[in-house]
Order: C-alpha cells, then structure tokens, then sequence
C-alpha cells in the first residue's frame, strides 16, 4: 500500500470526534476515578488538570504534526523526520501501544459483560458488591468469551478503515455517552451524602501531594489524552493539511478533561452516598455503581444500569479501535501487507498476549501475586500497567519533546502547524507550545518520570 492510497479523515470534525473517541475511554471512566480516590481527591484533580493543559497539549500538537508531515505510522514517521536512528522511538511506541491494549481488552471485557449481566441477568441481585466483583474477574470463562468479544468488534471496525469504521462510529457513540453520564450525575446529587462526595472531590488538600502524586497524575493524563506512544502520530497521519491542528487539539484536551471531570462528579456522590471508601482500587466504578442501579428498582435499574455500562462499552471501543490501529499502520505502512489480513492476525495476536494480564486477577495466583516491588506485591496486570503504561507513555512524551526540538526543529515544525493556520507564527500559541516542548516538557517529564522509576523500583528518593 503506498501511502498516497492510506486512508484519511473526512473532515476536521471527524479527525477531532475520532481523536477524542480515542482519549475517551476507560481511562476516563474506570481509571480516573480510582486513581483520585487512591492519590488525594482534589489534590490530585489540580494537578491533572494542570498536567493536561500544560505539558500534555502541546505533545500532542507535536505528535498530530509529526504525523500529518510524515504521513506514516509512529515508526516510519521517526524513521522519515529522524532517520534510522530515531525509528526505535517510534517501534519502543507501537509496543507500548500494543500492551496497553492487551489489557484494555480485559477490562474493556468486564464492562461488556456487565453490561449483560445487569441487562439480562442477574446481577442487581448481589447485594455485596466488592465481593462480587473480586468474583467475577477471577471467573475464566466469562472474561475470556467477553473480552474475545470485544476485540472482535474492535477489528471488525479497524476492518473498516478510517471513514467508515473509526469516524462513523465515534460520532455516534459519544453524545450518547455523554447524556447518560449527565442523567446519572443528576440523579446523584440528589442522595444523601453526595455532597461529602463533591467535597472530596473538588475541595483540596494540599498535604497530599507527594511525587506519588505527581506522577500518577502526569501519567494518568498521558494515558487518558491516548499520548506518548504514537495513537495520535497514526491519527495524525490520516489529517488534512487544511485544517488547524493546534485548535484541534485544544478541543480533544477539553473534551477528554470534561469527560474525566464529569465521571468523577457522577462517582463520588454515590461512593459517599454508599459509605464505600474511595480508595477502592480498580474496582471502584464497578462496585460504586451496581447498588445504585439495583436501588432504582428491576427495571428501570437494568435500564439505567444496563445503557451506562453499555456506554462504557462504546467509550472504550473508540479507544480500542485506534490502539488497534497504530500496529496496523505500522505493518501496512512498512510491510505493504493487506489490511484486513493484518487487522485480524494482530487482532488475535494482542488478545493473546492479554490473556496472562485477564488470569492475573484472581483466577491464577503466581500471576496475581506475580512480583513485588515499592513495598507491595503486583498482580501481572498492574505490572504491564506500570511498566507500558505509567513509565512508557511520559517517556514517549519526553522522547517526542526532544525530538521536535532538538531533531526535526522548531522551525520544521512550525511549518507543519502553519498548515490550516497561516497566522500561527508570532501568535501566544507559537511561543507556548515552542518554550514547553524545548525546556520544560522534556525536563519536567523527564524529571519525573526518573524520580518515581528509582522511588519505586529502586527505593531511592530524590527528596
Ligand atoms: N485514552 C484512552 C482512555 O483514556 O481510555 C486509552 C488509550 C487509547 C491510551 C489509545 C493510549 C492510546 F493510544
């Protein structure tokens, strides 16, 4: 396939539904949420908000135009503005992408299967449930037909190309998603306790933050903002040379930050509201919200219950199909091979290197007990996490800042943004996202994202 004939999105609004359908997702949704409860409450949501608008947006220009001017997948487009001494960067990208969906798809899987569990089932009938939840992720069966399930969906849209599969789809599915959350963010406020919830929330202590904090928050924004591993060099790749990427970015950070924003404004109420500590863990979303559905009663509970975590479904599919798509890129770009025979073949490939990340929650115990380090032992999921998600997303991050900088150059660069945006030179914009990616971008990220390896992992501190 050459890349005159690779795909392309139909407009800006398709490229900015389709890249905010990738940053949208159980990042937003399950991630957030647990990581605020586990690091501060509003402490942490300062922080985030701070390392999204500051240090993420401008990677993100830098990645879209990286992508628009090579028009290739994050390996060749190293490869092409760097040379072959770069092109690891982009590869050390693709497999950080392909391991974040390994265990995407899992969890991706349990959304699914709550959905018709809670649907069709019974699974409102629980009453306890924590304990039902440490349950249902140990069960193999149903997880492996789930989340089998939902990466066959997910190729069947990559299948499609960008148009058809990625762009059609992300229009529909995220204003459906956003009007349940308001419905659900509603009806909370209105339960006893909500307000202790909101206050968690939104009113911060700063005693709280420590590096922990620091950088589970930068992570966390990479990894909601779909950064740092080249998702948005692959969606860039597809994005006309008309349109304004720095405008464009600035709306996918908005709409991811105000979807984040609003699952924990829909959490916290009922988490307070149920007496659950909101140091939960991963099962935060999962336990939180099963009493409240089940507490509207059978049938407007399997309704409201059913249609969220249907959603959540649809939110993570947008986020899946462009995980899937950037090793697809990669191998079409470089290989020339079918897409289809490639979507499938990685497809199969990725659930397969996921399946030690789904055992690992209880239904296998060397993999849920799998290493121990930073005082705790891990389960295998949560090492991939650490590992291709935490530490490998800011590092991309830090790898793409040096490399607009000090490689391809700001001026190369700001040709590229010109593109869809003739005034862009001497604008505030110029200068804000020139003075972060050279200096401090790379030298807060770098910094810590050093910090928290030898904390964690060696068990030096630097304070
Ligand atoms: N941004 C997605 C989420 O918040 O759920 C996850 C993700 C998608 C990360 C695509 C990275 C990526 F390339």
């Amino acid at each position: 396939m050459s890349t005159s004939t690779r795909g392309s999105f139909s407009s800006r609004i398709g490229f900015i539904a389709a890249a905010a359908g990738s940053a949208v997702g159980l990042g937003n949704i399950w991630k957030f949420p647990y990581e605020v409860g586990n690091y501060g409450g509003a402490a942490f949501l300062i922080i985030y908000v701070l390392c999204a608008f500051i240090i993420c947006m401008p990677i993100m220009v830098a990645e879209i135009a990286m992508g628009r001017n090579a028009q290739l997948n994050p390996f060749g487009t190293y490869k092409k503005l760097g040379g072959k001494g770069w092109a690891w960067a982009g590869f050390f990208g693709i497999l950080a992408g392909v391991m974040i969906l390994s265990f995407y798809n899992v969890v991706a899987g349990w959304a699914f299967g709550y959905f018709l569990q809670i649907s069709f089932g019974d699974l409102l009938a629980q009453g306890d449930y924590g304990a039902y939840f440490g349950r249902y992720v140990a069960n193999v069966g149903d997880n492996m037909v789930f989340s089998l399930a939902f990466m066959v969906l997910t190729a069947l849209i990559v299948v499609g190309g960008v148009q058809k599969g990625i762009e059609r789809w992300t229009k529909i599915l995220m204003p459906a998603l956003i009007s349940i959350i308001l419905v659900l963010i509603i009806y909370g406020l209105t339960l006893d306790n909500a307000f202790k919830g909101i206050e968690f929330y939104l009113v911060p202590d700063f005693g709280k933050i420590n590096m922990e904090v620091l950088y589970k928050a930068l992570s966390q924004a990479f990894f909601s903002l779909s950064l740092g591993m080249g998702a948005l060099i692959t969606y860039g790749s597809y994005f006309s040379k008309k349109d304004n990427i720095v405008s464009s970015a600035a709306l996918v950070t908005t709409a991811d930050l105000s979807i984040a924003f609003l699952a924990g404004m829909l959490i916290f109420p009922l988490v307070f509201f149920q007496g659950i500590a909101p140091t939960e863990g991963p099962g935060l979303v999962f336990v939180a919200l099963p009493g409240i559905f089940e507490a509207m009663g059978p049938i407007l509970g399997r309704v409201v219950g059913g249609g969220f975590f249907l959603l959540l479904c649809f939110a993570a599919l947008t986020s899946t199909i462009s995980l899937l798509e950037v090793p697809v890129a990669f191998v079409t770009d470089q290989f020339k091979t079918g897409r289809k025979k490639t979507v499938w073949l990685l497809a199969v490939l990725i659930f397969l290197i996921g399946l030690p990340s789904m055992l690992s929650q209880g239904a296998v115990s060397w993999l849920t007990e799998f290493v121990s380090y930073g005082g705790q032992t891990r389960d295998f999921m949560t090492v991939v996490i650490d590992i291709f998600s935490d530490i490998a997303l800011p590092l991309g991050g830090f790898l793409i800042s040096i490399f607009v900088a000090y490689k391809w150059k700001i001026a190369r660069f700001s040709d590229e943004l010109e593109h869809g945006h003739p005034k862009f030179r001497g604008t505030w914009e110029e200068k804000f996202v020139t003075i972060m990616l050279s200096t401090l971008s790379p030298l807060i990220v770098g910094f810590i994202v050093l910090a928290t390896i030898l904390e964690r992992f060696a068990g030096i501190s630097l304070f």
